[in-house]
């Protein structure tokens, strides 16, 4: 997911202990039917899952990113990654974690009948922008990195970003959740410059 044009993005270089063995994959880009599909269950997270969640985190942050879906580098399993921040910072900055969340498997276990209408964008649909309502708070039960099942409730950007990760492991883009004839205008729009920017960005993806 991206959090709407001008929104912060990320400034921090990647952790330089580990950035070396992380790799920024090619992003897949709307129309295509790898962003359609239904992701298969990990199950169980293994190093290569493990791995991978990295290199998803790399992706996102290098492509200016708030959020990923294994989908959207082509990899048609249950994973996603995070790193919008949750929580609220009281006035020492404290209490609101940074760090991002990787998640494997991840089941909404619990949503609030209360919502929030934010502008969503996605890699996957570069340049695109739009309301999107969902549940406002959300508990959510996860693999994490370790094989460790966690589960945790995120409210704000966080729930957001976590309900439109999770929607690409079901094929379901940000586009669905608006009108059609809206949603018509952004993919031919999308199919369009996918076919001005030739076989070898084609071939990119
Ligand atoms: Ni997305």
């Amino acid at each position: 997911m991206t959090a709407g044009p001008g929104q912060p993005i990320w400034t921090e270089q990647a952790d330089t202990a580990n950035a070396k063995d992380m790799a920024v994959l090619s992003l897949v880009i709307a129309p295509d039917p790898r962003l359609k599909a239904k992701c298969d269950p990990v199950k169980r997270v293994d190093a290569d899952i493990s791995r991978l969640m990295d290199d998803l985190l790399e992706t996102m942050k290098e492509e200016n990113g708030i959020g990923l879906a294994a989908p959207q580098v082509g990899i048609l399993k249950r994973i996603i990654v995070v790193g919008a921040p949750r929580g609220e910072a009281d006035d020492d900055g404290e209490g609101r974690s940074t760090d991002p969340l990787r998640m494997a498997d991840p089941e909404i276990v619990w949503a609030s009948e209360e919502t929030a209408t934010r502008d969503e964008g996605c890699l996957s649909l570069p340049d695109h922008f739009a309301e999107v309502t969902r549940p406002a708070t959300i508990r959510v039960r996860y693999r994490d990195q370790d094989d460790e099942l966690r589960e945790i409730e995120a409210d704000g950007l966080a729930a957001t970003c976590i309900q439109h990760e999770m929607d690409h492991l079901d094929g379901v883009l940000f586009v669905d959740h608006i009108s059609a004839l809206r949603r018509r205008i952004i993919l031919r729009k999308l199919a369009k410059s996918k076919r001005q920017n030739g076989p070898a960005a084609a071939a990119a993806v």
